[in-house]
């Protein structure tokens, strides 16, 4: 009788993340597994997407420290490695945020990402979701020691839907990615190489497929803006909604950012790690009829307001889903009343104008009014 073969399950890795331990299926990526943990713990990842086969291994902003190889081979790795292109071994040991060498080399990361950069956060429309603007926050330093005239390019134009700025592109590559991926007809791609590297049409071809679109939405900087929203308005003073329309080409599911009524720009959603969020095990790419040709509310249905990270600049003054605390103040105090409560405003003078005039440190005993002053 022929014998009964048992398939095993494959047995999960662990693996421990700045003493964080997960289980994760073999063959899944360090980022990955720090992604599933999430948080702080999450390297950063400006060329990584994991809906674009092939990407990553370009910026090395994800870097980490293997301070144990595995189990069976519990040697460290002598130098950090890219996490977003590097597996998980069984007991293997990683180190980010809780590694020196790691927090060093990507100050160094920044400051080469930073060589070329226009630093025009003022007047990009990208500020406030921009990584590499979070990463200068995080990591960068306050002068450069570059002394050379940063790299200059040619205006070119790309269409009529999409802002090409070369001076800002780090050179993650996504954007190619998606334009082979999505789209039937690649006309762009990364010309020549090193320093003289940049995105372009060939022969100056306007990108004009229905998802190029979403090149704006992968591009981690402001090298790739939508020109319908170009100088509008500043993400943060605008109300993303989550939103849906039927639509034959794409998933139909977007984020409306709206100010009042208007719809000044519409994106995929996106997901915790910036990336577009998926359905059903698909990415939601999004049509560019949904993204530029379809700006009204009556076009929409408005599902509620985008939960957006409540650390983000984009949630100022709308904490979607912030939850306000319950206890009165006799419950925070262990049940005793507060004999005098002081308005802080009616005890201090730090608010008058006349105070905030008068030299040395103003206090409301110290303030003499004008008429009496000599
Ligand atoms: S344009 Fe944006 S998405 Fe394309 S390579 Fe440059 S930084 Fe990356
Ligand atoms: S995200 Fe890993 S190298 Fe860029």
């Amino acid at each position: 009788m022929a014998e009964e073969i048992k398939k095993e399950a494959p047995a999960n890795f662990k693996v421990t993340i700045d003493n964080i331990t997960i289980e994760v299926a073999p063959g899944t990526t360090i980022l990955n597994a720090a992604r599933q943990i999430g948080g702080d713990v999450t390297p950063p990842a400006m060329c990584y997407y994991s809906k674009l086969q092939g990407s990553g291994g370009k910026c090395r902003t994800c870097l980490v420290e293997v301070a144990a190889g595995s189990t069976a081979d519990p040697r460290p790795m002598p130098k950090l490695v890219a996490s977003c292109r590097t597996n998980v071994m069984d007991g293997m040991i990683v180190k980010n945020i809780t590694s020196d060498r790691v927090q060093d080399a990507r100050a160094g990361v920044v400051e080469f990402l930073l060589l070329n950069h226009p630093l025009d956060c003022p007047i990009c429309d990208q500020a406030g979701e921009c990584h590499l603007q979070d990463l200068g926050y995080e990591h960068g330093k306050e002068g450069t020691r570059y002394e050379f005239k940063r790299r200059t390019f040619e205006k070119e134009d790309i269409g009529p839907y999409i802002q090409l700025h070369m001076t800002r592109c780090i050179l993650c590559y996504r954007c190619t990615y998606v334009a082979d991926q999505l789209t039937n007809n690649r006309v762009h791609g990364i010309l020549d190489r090193g320093d003289h590297a940049e995105i372009s049409t060939y022969i100056s071809k306007a990108i004009d497929n229905d998802f190029s679109g979403n090149m704006i939405d992968v591009c981690p900087v402001g090298a790739l803006t939508d020109k319908t929203f170009r100088f509008k308005n500043r993400v943060w003073f605008t109300k993303p909604m989550d939103a849906h329309r039927d639509c034959d080409k794409c998933c139909g599911k977007v984020t409306l950012w709206q100010r009042g009524d208007d719809v000044l720009r519409v994106t995929a959603r996106k997901d915790e790690g910036g990336e577009v969020q998926s359905y059903e095990g698909k990415p939601g790419w999004i049509c560019n009829t949904c993204r530029f040709d379809t700006k009204n509310t009556s076009d929409w249905v408005i599902e509620g307001p985008t939960k957006i990270n409540r650390h983000s600049v984009i949630s100022q003054g709308h904490y979607v889903g912030l939850v306000k605390p319950k206890e009165t103040i006799a419950e925070v105090m262990g049940g005793r009343d507060p004999k005098l409560l002081m308005d802080i405003h009616s005890v201090s003078g730090v608010n008058s104008v006349e105070i905030a005039a008068l030299p040395g440190p103003a206090t409301s005993k110290n303030f003499i009014p004008e008429s009496k002053q000599e």
